[in-house]
């Protein structure tokens, strides 16, 4: 009986390590995901605002985005170590071919959406997700006034030009302030 007993405390202590010990392994992750988010997020913004200043139009600025954002996150990809990527995605694309979302991708985004609608939404809301030996770490990204120039309502001609020359598919235009635009994903393979 006794030896059952202790057994059995045994056990549960063991459970309780090993749920702390991947309790502390997610947090690791998490911080490092958020790591890379903001590198690929960091670069994008410090490029978009020098652009901007520049030309208030915002035509170099989306001229840059639509030259270099891909290249840009080639660049910020090649100095993560080799088990770890992250990318930006949408439910509402202007590059389906560098950006496409996978389904995944797209439940969390719906449930940011939700999330919004329903007031419950805070920007801080980092999701995290394993999928076999990967884990995904998700930004949501919300369109503040600045976005409005490229993804608005009120669009310039000169703009919405050069992105229709693009993107001919471009569906990420009349959004709103306060809306998810998309979501900045790293993902970490098990290493
Ligand atoms: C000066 C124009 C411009 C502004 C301002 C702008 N964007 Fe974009 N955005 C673009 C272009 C062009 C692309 C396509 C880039 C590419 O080919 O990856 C894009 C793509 C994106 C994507 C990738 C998903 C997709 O649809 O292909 C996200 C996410 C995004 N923008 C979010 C934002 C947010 C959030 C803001 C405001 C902080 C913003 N953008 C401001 C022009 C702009």
């Amino acid at each position: 009986m006794k030896t059952k007993t202790l057994l059995l405390l045994t056990i549960l202590a063991n459970t309780a390590m090993a749920s702390d010990m991947n309790a502390t392994e997610a947090l690791k992750i998490k911080q490092e995901g958020i790591k890379y988010i903001k590198m690929l997020g960091g670069a994008l913004k410090t490029e978009l605002k020098a652009h901007m200043k520049a030309d208030k139009t915002g035509l170099s600025a989306a001229g840059f985005c639509a030259s270099k954002a891909t290249s840009l996150t080639e660049e910020v990809n090649k100095k993560l170590p080799k088990y770890a990527k992250v990318r930006r995605t949408a439910l509402k694309l202007r590059n389906n071919s560098t950006n496409p979302a996978d389904d995944l991708d797209k439940k969390i985004m719906n449930e940011y959406v939700a999330a919004i609608e329903a007031k419950t939404f805070t920007p801080k809301d980092i999701k995290e997700v394993t999928i076999g030996d990967t884990t995904r770490v998700y930004k949501p990204l919300i369109t503040t006034p600045i976005c409005l120039k490229c993804h608005g309502s009120s669009v310039s001609p000169e703009i919405k030009k050069l992105i229709k020359e693009v993107y001919p598919n471009d569906k990420a235009m009349h959004f709103k302030e306060g809306e998810l635009r998309g979501v900045i994903v790293a993902e970490i393979k098990k290493h």
